[in-house]
């Protein structure tokens, strides 16, 4: 029988995450896309199975482990294994509509320990989280991979200004939580890396950004997850394959 290459990709109705849905499904995988909002991912989905069938929308929001375990058990019965996960979904404070939340995790005289956590719960915590209930599922694949979508705003010897406390800290924590991880996973052949993406036009990224969602995509699936080696795991990749300051 012919073997299915299956992808998840969380995070995935909009921007990076939709495009990497609809590369992947160019490139024959099986795609999960998975929204917290479940008709957000049935639509997505549909979108793109106007020229594929291959893609499935599914809801997850990436800190419900409850839903985690759900989708997990879906996927075993489905597929029996998952090649690659995109852990993609993640918040921005600057983007809340709720001026004094977005401050919460921003400004010092506003910071609240609250707002803090949240955000690194879905950006810091939720990726590892989704490893922990795939894992079983990862290593039934002959060439498991998982990329977390970091940002250059992680890295501490590039910062120049300060406050954005939620955000930097988040992808910071991501990047070292990672490292940990693919430590850990290597025994299962697992690859687990974490990228820059660089500035990219979406609701996040804004209109200015450098790079639309299809360069940006293109560039990580080319520089990145085609050239993985076991050497690569733990580290951190800037969108062209080069090693990112940490
Ligand atoms: N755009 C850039 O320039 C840039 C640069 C560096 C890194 N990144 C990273 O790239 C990733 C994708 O961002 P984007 O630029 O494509 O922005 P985006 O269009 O705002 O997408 C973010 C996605 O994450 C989802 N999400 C947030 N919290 C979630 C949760 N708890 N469970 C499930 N999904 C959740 C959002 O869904 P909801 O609408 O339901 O909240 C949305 O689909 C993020 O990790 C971001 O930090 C982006």
């Amino acid at each position: 029988m012919e073997y299915k290459k299956v992808a998840l990709v969380t995070g995935a109705y909009k921007g990076l995450g939709f495009e990497w849905c609809r590369q992947l499904a160019a490139m024959g995988y099986r795609v999960v896309l998975t929204a917290r909002n479940p008709q957000q991912a049935e639509e997505a989905a549909s979108a793109l199975n106007k020229d594929t069938t291959l893609v499935l929308g599914k809801a997850l929001g990436v800190t419900d482990e409850t839903q985690l375990a759900g989708l997990a058990a879906w996927v075993k019965e489905e597929f029996g294994h998952i090649d690659l996960i995109v852990n993609n979904a993640g918040v921005n404070p600057k983007d809340y509509t709720d001026k004094s939340r977005m401050a919460a995790a921003f400004y010092l005289d506003q910071l609240t320990a609250a707002e803090m956590l949240e955000v690194i719960h879905i950006n810091s915590i939720a990726p590892l989280l989704v490893v922990k209930h795939f894992r079983t599922l990862l290593a039934a694949s002959p060439a498991p991979v998982v990329i977390n979508i970091s940002s250059w705003l992680g890295s501490v010897s590039q910062l120049g200004f300060g406050g954005h406390y939620g955000y930097v800290g988040s992808k910071n924590l991501l990047n070292v939580l990672n490292k940990s991880m693919a430590a850990e996973i290597r025994k299962d052949n697992i690859i687990s890396v974490n990228v820059n993406p660089g500035w990219v036009q979406t609701d996040m990224g804004g209109p200015k950004a450098q790079f639309t969602t299809t360069q940006a995509v293109a560039q990580l699936i080319e520089n990145v997850l085609l050239k993985l080696t076991p050497q690569h795991s733990g580290l951190f990749l800037n969108y062209d394959g080069s090693e990112h300051p940490w």
